[in-house]
C-alpha cells in the first residue's frame, strides 16, 4: 500500500517539499505519496489527527505551523527541544507523535558538502527569529570556536546566546556590536525578503570565508551580493532545502536519498 505524507503550512502552494520528496522516493524505490496541505490557522492539531486517521504516517511542517507542531509531539528530540520548534512529524507504531528539526542538520550538511569546517571556526550568524533559533544546536554541536549572533533588536540576540550559553563560546548583540573576522557568516534575517542588508561592517570576512542565506532564489539574496563583492564564497539555502528533506525523508523511510541530483534539478527549476 501507498504510504502517505505530506507538508502543512499556510499558504503552501509555493512549497517545493513535494517535488523534492518525489524525487527522493523515485530514486529509492519508495512507495509514497506526498501532498501539500494548507493546515487552517486555527486548528493544526486537527489537520495532524484527521491525516493520520486517513493513512499519514508523517510530515512537514513550515510556516506558520512550527511551534503548534511541537506542542502537540508526545516524544521530542533533544535538537527540536532546544529550537522549541518541529518540522517533522513521525506518525510512530505505537500512535505516539514524534517531533524533530530537521534544519538545523540539513544547514551543517549543505555547509560541509560545500567543504566547510564548521570545527574551530569564527561563525556570525544574523538574525534572532525561530529560523535561527532552529539551526543552532546542530550547529554548535559542530564545534565552531566561536559563535556571534547579531540582531537587529539586540536584546533578542543576547537572550538568544544566552539559552544556548552551555553549548559553547555565544555572545549576542546588535549589528552595531559586530567585530570580524569571521569564517562563517549565515543571513537567518528575514531581510532578504524586503531586499533589505542589515547594516554591517565591511571587514567582516577572514581570507576563504563562506557567507551563507538560508534564503534562496533565481537570483543571489542582496546579502549574498554584498559577500561576494568582499570576496567571500557564498552559497544560497537550496541545498539545506533539500538536506533538511533528506534528514525527514530518512527518519520516515530508513533510507537516505543521494541528495546532489535533487539538488541540481531544483536548480534547474528556479
Ligand atoms: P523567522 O521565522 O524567519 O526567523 P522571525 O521570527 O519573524 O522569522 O524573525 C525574523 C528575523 O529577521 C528577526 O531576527 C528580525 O529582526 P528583529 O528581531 O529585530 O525584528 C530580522 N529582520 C527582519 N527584517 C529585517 C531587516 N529589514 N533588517 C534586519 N533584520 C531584519
Amino acid at each position: 500500500m501507498t504510504d502517505r505524507y505530506c507538508v502543512f503550512g499556510n499558504p503552501i502552494s509555493h512549497s517545493k517539499s513535494p517535488v523534492i520528496h518525489a524525487a527522493f522516493a523515485e530514486q529509492t524505490g519508495d512507495d509514497i505519496e506526498y501532498a501539500a496541505i494548507a493546515a487552517p490557522l486555527d486548528d493544526f492539531a486537527g489537520a495532524w489527527r484527521g491525516f493520520t486517521a486517513e493513512g499519514g504516517r508523517g510530515a512537514n511542517v513550515t510556516v506558520p505551523f512550527k511551534e503548534e507542531a511541537f506542542r502537540l509531539c508526545d516524544v521530542l528530540s533533544q535538537r527540536a527541544r532546544r529550537a522549541g520548534a518541529v518540522n517533522t512529524l513521525v506518525l510512530g507504531k505505537n500512535g505516539l507523535t514524534y517531533g524533530d528539526t530537521t534544519d538545523g542538520i540539513g544547514l551543517v550538511r549543505d555547509l560541509e558538502r560545500h567543504g566547510m569546517a564548521l570545527a574551530e571556526a569564527r561563525i556570525l550568524i544574523l538574525g534572532a527569529g525561530g529560523a535561527v533559533r532552529g539551526v543552532l544546536e546542530p550547529l554548535l554541536a559542530a564545534g565552531p570556536a566561536s559563535l556571534m549572533i547579531a540582531n537587529r533588536t539586540a536584546s533578542k540576540a543576547e537572550a538568544l546566546a544566552a539559552d544556548f550559553g552551555d553549548m559553547g563560546t555565544t555572545r549576542g548583540g546588535g549589528f552595531d556590536a559586530v567585530a570580524g573576522p569571521f569564517d562563517l557568516v549565515i543571513n537567518g534575517t528575514s531581510a532578504s525578503l524586503a531586499g533589505d542588508l542589515p547594516p554591517l561592517p565591511d571587514d567582516l570576512f577572514a581570507a576563504g570565508a563562506t557567507a551563507y542565506d538560508m534564503m534562496y532564489g533565481a537570483e543571489p539574496t542582496v546579502f549574498l551580493r554584498w559577500a561576494d563583492e568582499r570576496g567571500a564564497c557564498t552559497v544560497d539555502g537550496l541545498g539545506m532545502l533539500v538536506e533538511q528533506a533528506a534528514e525527514s525523508f530518512f527518519q520516515w523511510r530508513g533510507r537516505r536519498p543521494d541528495t546532489g541530483p535533487v539538488l541540481e534539478a531544483l536548480r534547474q527549476s528556479l
